[in-house]
C-alpha cells in the first residue's frame, strides 16, 4: 500500500506529523551541510549539541516547563521509569499509588521492591474501565509522592482531573503528553514515552521538580539516578541522538500547529466524531464509562470476538491500520493521537457506519 492510502491508529509507536518524516527523509544523509547523518554524528559534536539543545529548549516552551522542572531525555522506555521512580523518589518509606490501568499495575507492582505501596485508587474492580474520583481517593499521610498513569492507553480511559495531593505527583503521561496544555508546576514528575506523540520509541521524556532529585537509595544503578542525569544533562552516556532529533522536528510541526492548545481544541472534536457513532449504534459498545473516556485511544467492542477480528481486518483492506484492541482485552481501539489527521478520523467513521449496516443483525 501506498503511503498516502493508510490511516494508521496503532497505540504506539504511533503516526508521527508527515512534515517530520519528510524533513527527516531529507536530512537523513547529511544533516545541515555536516556531511553526515545525526545517526552517525558523535553526541558531543557541535552539530548534535545545538540538536538537543533547540530540542529542550521547543520542548520546554510547548509545555511552559518553570525553571524549578528539569527535563531529561532518557532510555529504557516509560518501563524503565516504573523503577526509576521509587528506586529515587520512595526513600524506603510509602508512596500512593492509583491503579487504573495495566502500565499503572505495572509500576505499582514494582514500586512494592522498595517501599510500601499504598493503593489510593483503583478501578480494577470494573475492569478499569473508570477513573476514581477525588472524594474516592485513600491518600497516605505519609506518602513521598502519589503516582497515577492520566491516560491508560489500553482501556480507553483518561482522568478528567489532575489529583489534589499533599505528597507530589508523579504522572505516566506516555500516551496523552502534548496533546493538551498541563501546568507543569503542580508535578513533582512527568514521564512519557516518547512513541505516541513524540518521536519512535527509544528515549522517555522526564520533567522533574530539581528538589526532588538527589533522594535515590544507596544501590540506585548510576543509569537511574536522575541526580546524575540532571548533572550530566542526559549525557552521562550516549543518549538516543536520533530520536531526540525527531522529537525536535516533531515539536517544529506542532508549534505551526498552535502548540499543545491547538491540540486540544482538535482532540475532543475528532474523539467526539468516534464516540458518536458508538453512542448512536446498536452494534459497537463503548469500554470506557462516559466521565472517564479518553480523547487519544477510544476503545469499543462489538460483543462478538470474531466480529471484531473481521472489523480489524475489513478495515486494513481499506488502510485503516491497527485497530485491533490491546492483546489483553481484545475489542478494539482506535488511537487517536496528534498526528493523527480529522481525515483519517472521518475515514474511520465511514467505514464503522458501513461496518454496521453490512454485519448488524
Ligand atoms: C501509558 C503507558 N505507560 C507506559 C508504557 C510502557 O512504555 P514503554 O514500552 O516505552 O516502556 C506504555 C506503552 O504503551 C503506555 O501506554
Amino acid at each position: 500500500m501506498k503511503r498516502e492510502e493508510v490511516f494508521n491508529f496503532s497505540a504506539g509507536p504511533s503516526v508521527l506529523p508527515q512534515e517530520a518524516l519528510e524533513r527527516a527523509a531529507e536530512e537523513i544523509l547529511n544533516y545541515n551541510g555536516s556531511g553526515m547523518s545525526v545517526m552517525e554524528m558523535s553526541h558531543r559534536s557541535a552539530f548534535f549539541q545545538e540538536i538537543f539543545d533547540s530540542t529542550k529548549a521547543k520542548l520546554k516552551a510547548a509545555l511552559n516547563v518553570p525553571d524549578t522542572h528539569e527535563i531529561l531525555f532518557l532510555q529504557g522506555g516509560a518501563s524503565a521509569q516504573f523503577s526509576m521512580v521509587p528506586l529515587n523518589l520512595m526513600e524506603g518509606g510509602t508512596a500512593d499509588y492509583a491503579v487504573t490501568g495495566n502500565f499503572s499495575n505495572i509500576a505499582c507492582k514494582e514500586a512494592k521492591k522498595y517501599g510500601t505501596v499504598h493503593i489510593a485508587a483503583s478501578s480494577q474492580d470494573d475492569n478499569f474501565s473508570y477513573i476514581p474520583a477525588q472524594d474516592q481517593l485513600d491518600l497516605a499521610p505519609e506518602a513521598k509522592y502519589f503516582y497515577y498513569c492520566s491516560n491508560n492507553t489500553i482501556y480507553g480511559t483518561a482522568w478528567p482531573y489532575v489529583p489534589e495531593t499533599k505528597a507530589p505527583l508523579v504522572c505516566d503521561m506516555s500516551s496523552e503528553i502534548l496533546s493538551k496544555p498541563v501546568d507543569v508546576s503542580r508535578y513533582g514528575l512527568i514521564l512519557a514515552g516518547a512513541q505516541k506523540n513524540m518521536a519512535p520509541a527509544g528515549v522517555t521524556v522526564v520533567i522533574i521538580d530539581k528538589s526532588l532529585a538527589g533522594r535515590e537509595v544507596p544501590y540506585t544503578p548510576l543509569m537511574m539516578s536522575y541526580k546524575t542525569m540532571i548533572e550530566k544533562d542526559s549525557m552521562y552516556n550516549t543518549p538516543p541522538c536520533w530520536c531526540i532529533y525527531m522529537l525536535g522536528l516533531t515539536l517544529d510541526w506542532l508549534e505551526k500547529q498552535g502548540g499543545v492548545t491547538g491540540m486540544e481544541a482538535i482532540k475532543h472534536e475528532k474523539a467526539a466524531v468516534i464516540y458518536d457513532i458508538i453512542d448512536n449504534s446498536r452494534l459497537y459498545k463503548p469500554c470506557a464509562r462516559p466521565d472517564s473516556r479518553s480523547d487519544m485511544n477510544v476503545t469499543f467492542r462489538t460483543g462478538d470476538a470474531d466480529l471484531d477480528a473481521a472489523f480489524a481486518k475489513e478495515a486494513q483492506a481499506r488502510g485503516l491500520m491497527n485497530l485491533k484492541g490491546h492483546r489483553s482485552v481484545g475489542g478494539l481501539r482506535a488511537s487517536l493521537y496528534n498526528a493523527q489527521p480529522m481525515e483519517g478520523v472521518k475515514a474511520l467513521a465511514a467505514f464503522m457506519k458501513e461496518f454496521e449496516v453490512k454485519h448488524h443483525v
